[in-house]
């Protein structure tokens, strides 16, 4: 990798609750060896808490003021989409400079994102959305969405165990045996998958409920037992082997078998995704009214709308004497570990678009064309051109 003339910007993160930051010392030094310069806004690794020394100590330079970081990065590496930026008056994308290159989660298919990506149009910035990278195996360094649903799906369980009014495990004691208790992972990608993981090593029973066989069998192969679902397969799995949207019928069927195991559930991890669409809404108000008094409903599908009727995003309530958590960006709650795996997978991804000190904007690339969003003085990117209404 040549990086001579490539200068990369840091900010720190203007989310509220983001305590991640893009860089870490190691891929810092990696960047400056390569040639670049990082300039770092200080105290952007707190949230992790990593001291601006330790950037300077692998070579990079502090900068107070964002808007002189941004006037001389042509490379910026964020963790976040861009919003309105309270101290400088302006939208992130208003204080980046115009031809830069900017890398981060966009989350480009939703409209909170769509007037930020015209700016970036416009003032000609090349944008790539580090949720388009695909699902394949040499995109698996760079892949931060799985790396952060490995992140969600741990700590969905570790709040459940929080909020849940009993034991997790079986417990022998003088009073009689106390009973494991019962965890349901609806949804077994790879944030249930390590939901099932996590709930297994606390001494939690599991039930599993997905659409693709593939998955069911990660599920069980971890120790879960299945529900079986008989959805036929043309209709559960699509190219790519991804879940498909079911027709409605199958929703309702589906919430008729879930019904009487979240009756018996202490805990019940929503995970269900069909990629790129909202979260099919599986559990509602009659059937979580029929779960115990003191049992955990954890939705991490929250950020795609939710799988739980009753769900309110970023808030956790109790319904009933239900905790219902629908907390947003779980994985800014364990900044350590999810900026050291989004940090390297993030420098994967650059080391990978950049060639000869320029990034690679050829679409007939399937990493670039299902990352790339704004290049040219365009929003080029087809789910978001989709979701603007712009592309059938
Ligand atoms: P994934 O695509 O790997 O897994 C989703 C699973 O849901 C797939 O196995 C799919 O077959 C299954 N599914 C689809 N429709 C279903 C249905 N009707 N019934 C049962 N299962 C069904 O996705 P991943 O990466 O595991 O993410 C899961 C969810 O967690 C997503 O909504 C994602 O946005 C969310 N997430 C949330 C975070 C947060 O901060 N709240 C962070 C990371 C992920």
């Amino acid at each position: 990798m040549q990086l001579e003339k490539v200068v990369i910007g840091v900010p720190r993160e203007i989310m509220p609750g983001e305590n991640r930051v893009s860089a870490i010392p190691e891929t810092v030094e990696k960047m400056i060896t390569a040639g670049a310069e990082v300039l770092i806004e200080a105290g952007a690794g707190a949230g992790a808490f990593i001291d601006d020394a330790e950037y300077q100590a692998k070579g990079a330079e502090i900068i107070e003021d964002l808007q002189k970081l941004y006037s001389r990065a042509n490379v910026i590496l964020k963790v976040k989409e861009p919003r309105q930026h309270e101290k400088y008056g302006k939208h992130e994308t208003e204080l980046f400079s115009e031809n830069s290159v900017v890398i981060s989660f966009l989350h480009p298919a939703h409209s909170v994102n769509h007037e930020g990506l015209k700016i970036m149009a416009e003032r000609n910035i090349t944008g790539f959305t580090l949720d388009g990278i695909p699902r394949i195996s040499r995109a698996q360094q760079m892949d931060s969405l799985t790396s952060m649903s490995t992140v969600a799906g741990y700590k969905a369980v570790i709040f459940a165990a929080n909020h849940l009014g009993r034991f997790i495990p079986m417990m022998p004691t003088s009073f009689g045996i106390i009973n494991p208790a019962q965890f349901l992972i609806v949804g077994t990608g790879v944030a249930g998958l390590q939901s099932i993981a996590t709930a297994k090593r606390l001494g939690a029973k599991v039930k599993t409920l997905d659409i693709r066989p593939e998955a069911n069998e990660q599920a069980r192969s971890l120790g879960a037992e299945n529900i079986e679902f008989d959805v036929p397969q043309e209709l559960a799995v699509g190219d790519g082997g991804y879940a498909r949207r079911l027709p409605e019928e199958w929703y309702e069927k589906e919430k008729e078998l879930l019904a009487s195991h979240i009756e018996q559930s202490d805990a019940v991890i929503l995970t269900a995704l069909v990629p790129g669409e909202v979260a099919p809404k599986i559990v509602d108000e009659n059937m979580v009214s029929k779960m115990k008094k003191g049992s955990v409903i954890v939705d991490i599908a929250v950020d795609q709308g939710g799988n739980c009727t009753l769900t309110r995003c970023g808030e956790e309530y109790k319904h009933e004497g239900i905790t219902i958590s629908g907390i947003m960006n779980v994985p800014a709650t364990l900044p350590i570990d999810a900026t050291n795996m989004f940090a390297k997978s993030t420098y994967n991804f650059f080391a990978y678009i950049i060639e000869n000190g320029a990034v690679k904007t050829d679409t007939t690339d399937e990493i670039v064309e299902s990352t790339l969003v704004t290049h040219n003085g365009k929003i080029v990117h087809h789910g978001t051109l989709m979701a603007m209404g712009m592309e059938e």
